[in-house]
């Protein structure tokens, strides 16, 4: 075993509930202060292996496995398909985190048949895929970048078009929105970066595995 532990990235948020028994299911046991929300350490020892986990944004997960400064991801498939890194290997879909990537519009919009329109603008947290989906219907894109918070676009007069997650619909329903197409259907991956894959190969695929197996019983 290598000295330097292996560095998994686990994105923040909703998705460390669904991920957690999977963890202690295939032996990733992380110190106590991991399962501790208010907790601000970043980096934290797995007891029982030499596996570190860091804490990063669901966005930057890609980045920090991409640029090998952590070995393995756990990374949700609309970051993957916004950035499509090249130096990525997606192997297992963890069949958690399952959501939808949607275009949604103002609730008393009554046109719902975007393909009528030329042009549209929409804010998003994902200008690419958005470009995207919109040039294969011939209509052109115009992307407002925003972190969060997208749902207020079409309220305040920023996009009459939202592209963002959705789960169970209670976001876009608060704010008057509704759903009008399904880009695609969106669940969590284990990403590894390429070259640690060929260089600590029995360590990264002695996790891929034991996730592998885990997914064959169903979890
Ligand atoms: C996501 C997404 C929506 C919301 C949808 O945000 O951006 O705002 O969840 O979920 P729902 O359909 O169950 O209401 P999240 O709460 O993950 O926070 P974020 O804005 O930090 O991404």
């Amino acid at each position: 075993m290598s000295a330097q532990p292996l560095v998994i990235a686990v994105p923040k948020g909703r998705i460390q509930e669904e991920l957690a028994p999977m963890f202690r299911k295939v032996g990733i046991n992380p110190e106590d202060a991991f399962f501790d929300d208010a907790e601000r350490q970043l980096q934290f020892a797995c007891k029982d292996s030499n596996i570190s986990l860091i804490r990063v944004r669901s966005f930057d997960v890609p980045t920090f496995v991409a640029f090998g400064a952590a070995h393995i991801g756990i990374a949700g498939s609309d970051v993957l398909m916004e950035f499509d890194y090249q130096d990525l290997y997606a192997p297992l879909n963890l069949d958690i985190g399952h959501c939808r990537l949607s275009v949604a519009q103002p609730e008393d919009l009554k046109d719902t048949d975007l393909s009528q329109l030329s042009h549209l603008r929409v804010a998003t947290k994902y200008p690419n895929i958005t470009r995207k989906y919109f040039a294969e219907l011939g209509i052109q894109a115009e992307c407002i970048k925003l972190n969060g918070a997208m749902e207020l676009a079409p309220k305040l007069g920023l996009a009459r078009h939202i592209v963002d997650l959705v789960s169970s619909g209670k976001t876009l329903k608060a704010n008057g929105l509704r759903e009008v197409k399904t880009i695609a259907d969106i669940s969590s991956r284990l990403i590894v970066n390429r070259a640690a894959f060929k260089t600590r190969s029995a360590e990264i695929g002695g996790i891929i595995e034991r996730f592998r197996q885990l997914l064959e019983k169903g979890a």
